[in-house]
């Protein structure tokens, strides 16, 4: 019936093919090329799967923050008080970090590990409001010029994107929702004064909850000298109060000084 519906030329092609090989070899190059294609398939399969997999495996090294803000279900999170960080989970977190850093790169410390500072004579963390959540209260009266804040060895900065995914994963493996803490604190600034190098920078300590002044309170702590054009050393953070402050008072800061947002596109965040 085939031959048929076939040209003159191809039923003379299968005829000298038919007559030149024998039945035997015919049958056994049928079963091979039956064999092999079953071969591919499931060799196509196997790399399909494995494929997707390590798609999904890869995907977050293209993450931006939304993204991880997302995939760690942060507005959840947020969605309930949070809880206050012990001092515990941060020397978790600052080990955690040191263990980190020695197979990554992308991090530093921006002071030595020996410099260090205690801030709890001056600022201590306290609930601000339910619409701010947590902040930094003067612990005692402060005088305008006064050091309030500086960045000590618990201060990190991270120069890739792809370094600061795998630092967000790795400490939300650790505490989850912890990440979503670190990515709402943590900021962008230009690491030299050419702008040509630009890193995100978390305090891991408290410092972290100091909230920035709004326009109907503004700040009341600055970094560099207060009203003193471009006094914020950007690889030294130091903030000094801008007034009078007294006891129990919020501290507000002015990132406006230091913060540029547009390192975080330079770093596909
Ligand atoms: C701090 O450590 C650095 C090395 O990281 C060292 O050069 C410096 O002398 C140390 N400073 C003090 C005060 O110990
Ligand atoms: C900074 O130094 C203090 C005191 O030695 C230490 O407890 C803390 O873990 C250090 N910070 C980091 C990030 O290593
Ligand atoms: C950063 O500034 C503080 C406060 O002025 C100072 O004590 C510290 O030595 C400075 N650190 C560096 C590395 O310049």
């Amino acid at each position: 019936m085939r031959i048929n519906t076939n040209s003159p030329q191809q039923s003379q092609r299968t005829l000298r093919r038919r007559t030149k090989s024998s039945p035997r070899l015919s049958y056994s190059v049928r079963g091979a090329s039956t064999i092999l294609i079953s071969l591919f398939v499931v060799v196509g399969i196997f790399f399909f799967q494995v494929g997707d997999r390590f798609r999904d495996k890869n995907l977050w090294k293209s993450f931006t923050i939304p993204d991880m803000q997302e995939h760690f279900k942060c507005e959840e999170a947020f969605a309930t008080t949070r809880p206050w960080w012990t001092s515990d989970q941060w020397r978790e977190v600052r080990d955690l970090y040191h263990a980190f850093a020695q197979e990554n790169k992308g991090t530093y410390q921006m002071a030595d590990d020996n410099d260090t500072f205690d801030f709890s004579e001056i600022a201590e963390p306290f609930q601000a409001s339910e619409e701010k959540g947590r902040g930094l209260r003067a612990a005692r009266d402060i005088r305008e010029g006064e050091l309030v804040l500086r960045i000590t060895n618990n201060t990190i900065v991270i120069t890739d994107g792809y370094t600061y995914r795998k630092f967000m994963f790795a400490v939300e493996e650790r505490f989850p929702t912890f990440a979503c803490d670190i990515m709402t604190w943590n900021w962008c600034q230009d690491l030299d004064d050419e702008g040509e190098k630009f890193g995100i920078v978390v305090d891991l300590n408290d410092n972290n909850l100091l909230n920035a002044g709004d326009e109907e309170t503004g700040a009341n702590v600055w970094c560099g000298t207060y009203g003193e054009e471009d006094s914020c050393d950007m690889k030294n953070l130091t903030f000094y109060a801008a007034r009078d402050i007294r006891k129990g008072e919020e501290l507000l800061g002015d990132y406006g000084e230091f913060v540029s947002s547009h390192s975080r596109d330079e770093l596909g965040l």
